[in-house]
């Protein structure tokens, strides 16, 4: 029993000096475990006389309380003193300033980009689109620019030194018309879709950068006319512009694809020297910008579509999205929107919560 007391002295001592909760646990398996020394002691309990039993019992069962108490308070404090460590190390500065908040906005074109589609949805227009890399086929041929056509000399194309499997030669095509082959090509007919996008032309000013965006719009269905093509202009207009007053003059002009063709002018009047779209025309004071290349889409184009002409007819007009920007929101070189100046796109950036909705207005701007 000596031996009992000096087990048990031992172990007290050890768990008062454990430093860490691991410690613990192992001085708790080598006293209470099942091949710890308690539990042995616990079975020597059988194999005594009930006298034995009665002076040893108690002192064994003293022990493993005494045990099992110490054990528990060590394992206490240590998780106290880890709990004041984290605390102490995890103190909240409420004097810091707040961190910076997200930087970024949503560059014009994006923002035109979805207005357009917004306002094109509402009259029941579906999004398509096309590759940037072309072939001469979409881009020209089937749009009615056959090879010799001088049309083709007036787009400055980027190409490519190598041609595609079937032999056409590659490119960066030169306007969003290619997706009006595309459309009716995968689509058929009837169809209303509109299509935004890059294009490239080896050209650059302060009006012109080797790469621009479009957007497209094409009409295929029965008894199409240039009434309908007017109105669509005008009603998309209005919307884009956001005013009434907005008014349009159709004059004949030159497209391979489209026949006749027209070229869209809008009324402008001069605000603080400024020519601002809206009322305008001939009046004074005022005037016509062109705005929208447009017609309807030529037989044979509809032929290259996959679609026959006796059947179906259609419009479709083409315009410049960020030409289109420029008016609404009144840039005036469009090189900056290419340079990613910050400043520029702090100041003519959108948030990215002023997402465009007929409801809320296409040209909040916050
Ligand atoms: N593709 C023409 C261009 O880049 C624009 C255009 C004119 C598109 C008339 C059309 C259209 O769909 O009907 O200059």
């Amino acid at each position: 029993m000596e031996q009992l007391e000096q087990q048990q002295a031992e172990t007290l001592g050890a768990i008062a000096e454990a430093a860490t909760p691991e410690a613990v646990e192992a001085i708790r398996v080598a006293a209470l475990g099942k091949q710890g020394w308690v539990s042995a002691l616990l079975k020597t309990l059988g194999g005594m006389s009930p006298e034995q039993r009665q002076s040893e019992g108690p002192k064994i069962h003293a022990a493993r309380e005494a045990v099992t108490a110490a054990l528990a308070e060590r394992k206490g404090a240590l998780e106290a003193a880890a709990l004041d460590a984290r605390l102490a190390a995890e103190t909240v500065d409420l004097s810091l300033p707040a961190p910076e908040a997200p930087k970024g906005s949503v560059h014009p074109v994006s923002q035109v980009m979805d207005e357009l589609a917004e306002i094109f949805a509402d009259m029941g227009f579906a999004v398509a689109s096309g590759p940037e890399i072309e072939d001469d086929w979409h881009n020209f041929t089937a749009l009615n620019m056959p090879e010799t056509h001088p049309a083709r000399a007036m787009h400055d194309t980027f190409y490519f030194p190598d041609k595609d499997a079937e032999g056409r030669a590659m490119l960066l095509r030169t306007h969003t018309s290619p997706v009006q082959i595309r459309a009716m090509l995968k689509q058929g007919a009837p169809l209303r879709v509109i299509a935004p996008g890059r294009v490239y032309r080896s050209d650059s000013d302060a009006t012109h950068t080797p790469m621009f965006h479009q957007i497209e719009g094409l009409v295929i269905d029965k008894g199409i006319h240039l009434g309908h093509l007017k109105w669509t202009l005008e009603t998309f207009l209005k919307a884009f512009f956001e005013r009434d007053d907005i008014v349009l003059r159709l004059r004949p002009s030159y497209f391979p694809f489209t026949e006749p063709s027209v070229e869209v002018d809008v009324g402008y009047t001069v605000v603080n020297g400024k020519r601002v779209v809206g009322g305008g025309g001939d009046v004074e004071n005022g005037g016509w910008m062109e705005v929208l290349g447009s017609g309807m889409v030529n037989r044979r184009v509809i032929e290259f579509g996959g679609l026959d002409p006796d059947q179906w007819q259609g419009f479709a007009f083409g315009t410049g999205v960020d030409r289109l920007a420029m008016l609404k929101y009144g840039m005036d070189d469009l090189r900056a929107f290419f340079d990613g100046d910050v400043r520029w796109l702090q100041h003519y950036g959108f948030g990215a919560l002023d997402v465009p909705t007929l409801s809320g207005g296409v040209g909040v701007k916050a």
